[in-house]
């Protein structure tokens, strides 16, 4: 069909980039005890990590960040790349993945590696989404926003419902495998934040260097890198004309999105969502 989403254990997932192939290529993936995964839900931080932990994990070095594409230098386990870079990765490898807890591979579970959580205003997230949905040829039309809002508390987007992701990631038997870390808190202090990350992983930086790669990391550095800013993607899949990938960087930009009435609605449909847990964010 003409659809762009395969449902896979009730998930939508854009055709272009996951098939059957790439999906079993993930559920038979061998975990080694050394490798680092970031986990988002989509438009919480990803593109953001794919420069951050090879920088963190190897010391400091750009020439990965400036060589090499994001989805190669940081692949998504599910996706269709990931099969094809593996064999050129190095150890200590990082990955990106926006699969639920529960659908994650069993050497996953039986291994050491190591997780690093991010997690978005909510908020946000739609309107980054909405761009990303009018800008991307292989998503669905997202409608209008509050049309596209609806098909977001619903979960009828791409990896589902956003309160289900975070519920999931924040129930885990990982221990002190995984570290929870906000988009917020990275905007506010990156440093700060690149440091726990660095502790977290048990590497540490010259104060000069981390200084350094803190400033690559910086929204309007990566928005000039041609591996990560998406540009070299072709643009009848995704029209930079229509909306940047890296778009914005900020947080509140939802504040020139939601009525009144659409954040009553929204707010609703989230604590509803999340009710019986104890996850707390720190923007409401
Ligand atoms: S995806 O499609 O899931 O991989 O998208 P993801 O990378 O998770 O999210 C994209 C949003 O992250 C913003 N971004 C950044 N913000 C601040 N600083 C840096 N360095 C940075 N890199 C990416 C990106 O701009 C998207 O958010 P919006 O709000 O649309 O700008």
């Amino acid at each position: 069909s003409d659809d762009p989403y395969a449902l896979y254990h009730g998930l939508f997932l854009p055709k272009i980039a996951h098939t059957e192939d790439s999906l079993k290529y993930f559920e038979s993936f061998k975990f080694q005890d050394n490798d680092v995964i970031a986990v988002t839900y989509p438009k919480s931080g990803t593109t953001w990590m794919q420069e951050i932990l090879p920088l963190l994990l190897n010391g400091g070095d750009l020439t990965s960040v400036l060589t090499i594409p994001n989805w190669d230098r940081v692949p998504w386990l599910e996706e269709t790349h990931a099969a094809k870079v593996m064999d050129k990765l190095t150890a200590p490898r990082a990955f990106v993945t926006h699969m639920p807890y529960n659908l994650m591979p069993s050497t996953f579970f039986s291994s050491a590696a190591k997780v690093i959580y991010i997690s978005r205003n909510p908020k946000d997230i739609v309107v980054s989404s909405f761009h990303f949905h009018r800008m991307a040829s292989f998503l669905r039309d997202p409608g209008t926003f509050e049309e596209f809002v609806d098909k977001f508390l619903a979960g009828e987007v791409i990896f589902g419902k956003w309160t289900d992701h975070v519920k999931c990631w924040n129930n885990t038997d990982l221990g002190d495998r995984i570290l929870y870390i906000t988009y917020e808190e990275m905007i506010q202090d990156l440093h700060g934040a690149l440091e726990r990350i660095l502790h977290f992983l048990g590497k540490h930086m010259s104060k000069d260097v981390l200084k350094r790669v803190c400033e690559h990391c910086e929204f309007k550095s990566m928005k000039q890198n041609n591996m990560s800013n998406y540009s070299l993607v072709p643009q009848t899949i995704m029209d930079n004309e229509k909306s940047s990938f890296l778009r914005k960087g900020i947080v509140g930009d939802w504040k020139n999105y939601f009525s009144p009435e659409l954040e009553l609605k929204f707010n609703a449909s989230i604590s509803e969502g999340l009710k019986g847990t104890d996850i707390a964010f720190p923007w409401d």
